[in-house]
């Protein structure tokens, strides 16, 4: 049964949602199964949640898939998740673009191997003729990496004199991020029980609100997310000013 209120405005409604997926290896070990089968029914909840998000006409969804830092896992657990978003992509782009979804790879992808670069590539290039929803997936992405990035394109920019150093500001460095032509980051949702970004979208989080979850990925929902969406709906952002200010503006 989903809670989220009809009569919840549009404007009350996020724009843009990121999603820490945690929890998959905790899901199985509590089913005394490999960690592989959570990632498995991981990727249900990553259907679900699109799906959901379509539904309720929120236009950007971004997911951290695989941090910078997650090949410190073993081996094996690596080579599942690999195979798994080859698969994922053999299996559900095409139906995501007939579904007006524009699907992007948010990290540093040199690091993959060539066979899913190339999938991820031709991904990218079958645009739906109208987006509903622009889906950003992380993929060896760090924050970090976003930021150092930036700087890099931004140095190369005043080397060859494309930009004027002077006129750096922080306009220009949100415009070299990886989502910079998206709507800016409203809610940051992590499920797993930790409070922390793990080296999530740095930049991009300096005034989301954020939204913490104890369901472990497999289980997240249309119902959870309508969780969150209500909770979003009730708070106040205030960016710097005061309450009073935004009740009664000048
Ligand atoms: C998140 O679930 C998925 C990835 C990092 C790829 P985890 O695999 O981190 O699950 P837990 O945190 O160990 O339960
Ligand atoms: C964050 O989860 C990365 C993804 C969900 C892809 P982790 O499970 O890797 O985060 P830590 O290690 O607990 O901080
Ligand atoms: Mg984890």
């Amino acid at each position: 049964m989903s809670i989220i209120d009809p009569a919840i405005a549009v404007q009350r409604l996020p724009r843009h949602v990121a999603i820490v997926m945690d929890g998959n290896g905790r899901w199985a070990e509590a089913r005394h199964r490999p960690r592989s089968f959570g990632h498995h029914e991981g990727v249900k909840a990553v259907r679900a949640t699109v799906e959901a998000c379509l539904r309720r006409h929120i236009p950007v969804l971004t997911l951290f898939a695989f941090s910078s830092e997650n090949w410190k896992r073993p081996e094996d657990e690596v080579g599942t998740l690999m195979e798994l978003f080859m698969k994922a992509i053999d299996r559900e782009v095409d139906e995501l673009v007939a579904n007006g979804v524009a699907v992007r790879f948010i990290g540093d992808r040199s690091a993959f191997a060539p066979a899913l670069r190339d999938r991820m590539d031709r991904a990218e290039r079958k645009q739906p003729a109208q987006t509903r929803l622009s889906l950003n997936v992380a993929a060896n992405y760090g924050g970090r990496w976003d930021i150092v990035q930036a700087t890099r394109r931004i140095v190369q920019g005043i080397a060859n004199g494309d930009i004027d150093a002077d006129t750096v500001d922080e306009s220009i460095v949100d415009a070299h991020t990886s989502l910079a032509d998206l709507a800016p980051l409203d809610l940051f949702i992590r499920t797993g029980g930790e409070h922390r970004v793990s080296n999530f979208l740095l930049w991009q989080l300096a005034y989301a609100e954020l939204w913490f979850s104890d369901v472990l990925w497999p289980d997240f929902d249309a119902a959870t997310l309508d969780a969150a969406l209500a909770d979003y709906a009730r708070r106040e952002r205030r960016f710097g000013r005061t309450g009073q200010q935004l009740r009664h503006p000048a």
